[in-house]
């Protein structure tokens, strides 16, 4: 499909995702453009342009097109000199395969996020994007009912995987130097677009008023919904990507497929507000602050 502004968008998932072609990120975009990127985000939720070839300024100028940024990340190190960029290195142990959406342990959690490839891999070190809101659709109506009034505590201090080496070790024990803990609706209600989708992930770890064995069934069984091979899509990445996924109603995963071969992201992340779930109560703090020096908080 062509659009307005004369780019052509072209899908590449069934239920998510989408490339973009014949837009240079590199140039000065008009608003026009840029809202038309904006709309091709909330249908499709993940963006794909192809050998862009920005440099850090570049990936930065065109994610605050879309808001305010964040902090490169409440606990971790931002790339040297650049403290709203997160490297995502391979070799640093980084390997972020488990499902999650990003750092959904505070309150405000980004509303989008850029990832844009710089060393990759020959083979593997793919990312996998799945659409949370054809998850919810997928529900059969008693569990969706269900699932409307669920909480889910969701926090960066849990034992995920045990680290491969001593860098992932560090790197793991600089992830949880602080312990955030925030409740968020089980259901999200996209503040663009109204569209209701799975808030969950692997950071959420138990549902309010539910033990921990109740809440890991439930949620093992929500997030099957989400992992549908349906709802997925899957990046195959060259050096020059970048990739721009809506962070409210999406899920990622990156398979650790490729050994010890390098693998380097730059990822840069768009401030966000305080989701809201189907009553419209909002999300609360159960344990830290309110990660003020990671993310502007977006008023509610
Ligand atoms: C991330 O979770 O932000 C990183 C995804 C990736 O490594 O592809």
């Amino acid at each position: 499909m062509t659009t307005g502004t004369g780019f052509d968008i072209r899908r590449i998932g069934g239920r998510i995702g989408a490339e973009i072609l014949g837009v240079d990120l590199s140039a000065d975009l008009d608003p026009a453009v840029v809202t038309e990127i904006n709309s091709a985000l909330l249908e499709h939720k993940a963006l794909v342009f192809r050998d862009q070839q920005l440099d850090d300024a570049g990936q930065l100028r065109f994610a605050s097109l879309f808001g305010e940024l964040t902090a490169a990340h409440p606990t971790v190190a931002s790339v040297e000199g650049r403290p709203q960029i997160l490297p995502v290195d391979g070799e640093e142990g980084i390997r972020a395969n488990q499902w999650h959406t990003d750092v959904t342990f505070v309150r405000t959690p980004p509303k989008a996020s850029t990832l844009r490839s710089i060393v990759v891999p020959p083979y593997g070190g793919n990312t996998l994007i799945a659409n949370s809101a054809a998850a919810y659709r997928d529900l059969p109506d008693p569990l969706r009912e269900l699932a409307d009034r669920l909480w889910a505590v969701h926090t960066n201090d849990y034992d995920y995987a045990a680290p491969r080496n001593e860098k992932a070790a560090e790197y793991r024990r600089r992830f949880v130097s602080r312990t955030y803990r925030t409740a968020h609706p089980v259901v999200r209600v996209h503040p663009e677009t109204g569209e209701r989708g799975l808030f969950i992930g692997g950071f959420a770890q138990t549902l309010v008023g539910l033990g921990s064995s109740d809440s890991r069934d439930l949620l093992r069984i929500l997030q099957s919904y989400v992992t549908r091979p349906e709802n997925i899509v899957r990046v195959t990445w060259t050096p020059g990507d970048l990739v721009l996924f809506d962070n409210r109603i999406t899920q990622h995963y990156a398979p650790d497929d490729y050994g010890d071969l390098p693998r380097l992201l730059h990822r840069v992340t768009v401030a966000g507000d305080v989701p809201a779930g189907v009553d419209g109560s909002r999300s609360y703090i159960v344990e830290g602050d309110d990660a003020s020096d990671y993310t502007p908080v977006a008023a509610a």
